[in-house]
């Protein structure tokens, strides 16, 4: 955890996953504050359970009857944003969220680096520390979700977050910590963590010393192979290939991401933008002939998310490379 002040003292809460973190670090901020509203973004994932849901923002992964008290506000989406490319319009937009759908005190807002099921959306430089600014200013924190960003998947850094040099209140993990075991964590200052100290708070099969171990045997491992690195460097050769895939089919809109987060997006027409989940749905399943598994993401379905193991080789590039080429010839 980056601590450049050298003055903030950490804790550490073991969960069983990534939605159980969340509702946590739900609970940590609404119990710190004292404020209910928390601000989540629009094309936002943070978990299936029912706390999770209710600051999940993409329809798909809402079901009837959530928990309230979430204004959503514009993701700073640099391709196809309501307030197209920039920082600013996105920052005043917290602001007026803040002070039309809220009490006017927050308990926090919750942001991932990368957003990943809508469709690797990464926050613009400014975004998170201008977000921060304007969420503790009223009563919040900032809350990251690392669960899909972190561990060094961006690949110049471990957290998604220090590309924008901001230090969050909160920080919630999962995924990678535990490479398949059921792992999840909060990391908070201790001073937002202590509240929820005067209550009970257990899950019965959390820190469980077999995850844990494996967690540990994870972390050397980011450390001693350096899988960061590996993220950064197949990541970029990677998306070469797929901006290189851009030049050849029109169908692709855009090509965007970092590290092992990446994502083309397919659309009807490139002037328009308008979303193209059909074409998108084809080479997903074409691309299955070449033993290439991608995931449907974004709002419309009409991405092509990558987000594969951290161990990808420059030799895997190749393959991906041609397996999505075959598809998009075969359409
Ligand atoms: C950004 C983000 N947050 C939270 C979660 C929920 O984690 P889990 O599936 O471990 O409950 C996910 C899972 O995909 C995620 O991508």
């Amino acid at each position: 955890m980056p601590n450049p002040n050298g003055d903030i003292e950490w804790v550490v809460h073991f969960t069983n996953s990534g939605s159980e973190a969340i509702d946590l670090a739900m609970t940590m901020a609404r119990s710190y504050t004292g404020n209910l509203d928390l601000l989540a973004l629009r094309t936002a994932y943070h978990g299936p359970t029912a706390a999770a849901q209710s600051i999940t923002g993409i329809a798909g992964w809402r079901h009837p009857g959530m928990p309230g008290n979430v204004a959503f506000v514009a993701e700073p989406n640099q391709y196809r944003g309501i307030f197209g490319e920039g920082v600013d319009p996105y920052l005043d937009e917290i602001e007026r969220t803040i002070q039309t759908a809220t009490t006017g005190q927050i308990a926090g807002m919750f942001i991932e680096s990368v957003q990943g099921y809508g469709g690797i959306i990464e926050m613009p430089k400014g975004y998170m520390s201008g977000a921060a600014e304007r969420v503790r200013a009223a009563g919040g924190l900032l809350i990251a979700d690392e669960v899909q960003a972190g561990f060094g998947r961006t690949g110049d850094h471990m957290w998604g977050f220090e590309a924008d040099g901001v230090i969050p209140d909160i920080v919630v993990m999962a995924k990678g910590i535990g490479n398949g075991f059921p792992l999840g964590a909060v990391v908070a200052r201790k001073h937002i963590a202590a509240p929820m100290a005067e209550k009970f708070m257990f899950h019965t099969y959390g820190a469980n010393p077999t995850s844990c171990a494996a967690g540990r045997a994870v972390l050397r491992v980011i450390k001693e192979d350096k899988v960061q690195e590996n993220a950064r460097d197949v990541g970029a050769a990677l998306l070469e290939r797929l901006h290189a895939l851009k030049a050849k089919y029109p169908a692709i809109g855009d090509v965007r991401g970092r590290g092992l987060m990446l994502a083309i997006e397919m659309v009807k027409d490139r002037k328009t933008k308008e979303p193209d989940p059909e074409t998108t749905a084809a080479v997903f399943e074409a691309t299955r002939d070449s033993g290439i598994i991608l995931s449907k993401s974004g709002a419309f379905q009409s991405c092509l998310r990558m987000v594969p193991p951290m161990c990808l080789s420059m030799a895997d590039v190749d393959q991906v490379h041609d397996g999505l080429d075959r598809a998009f010839a075969s359409l």
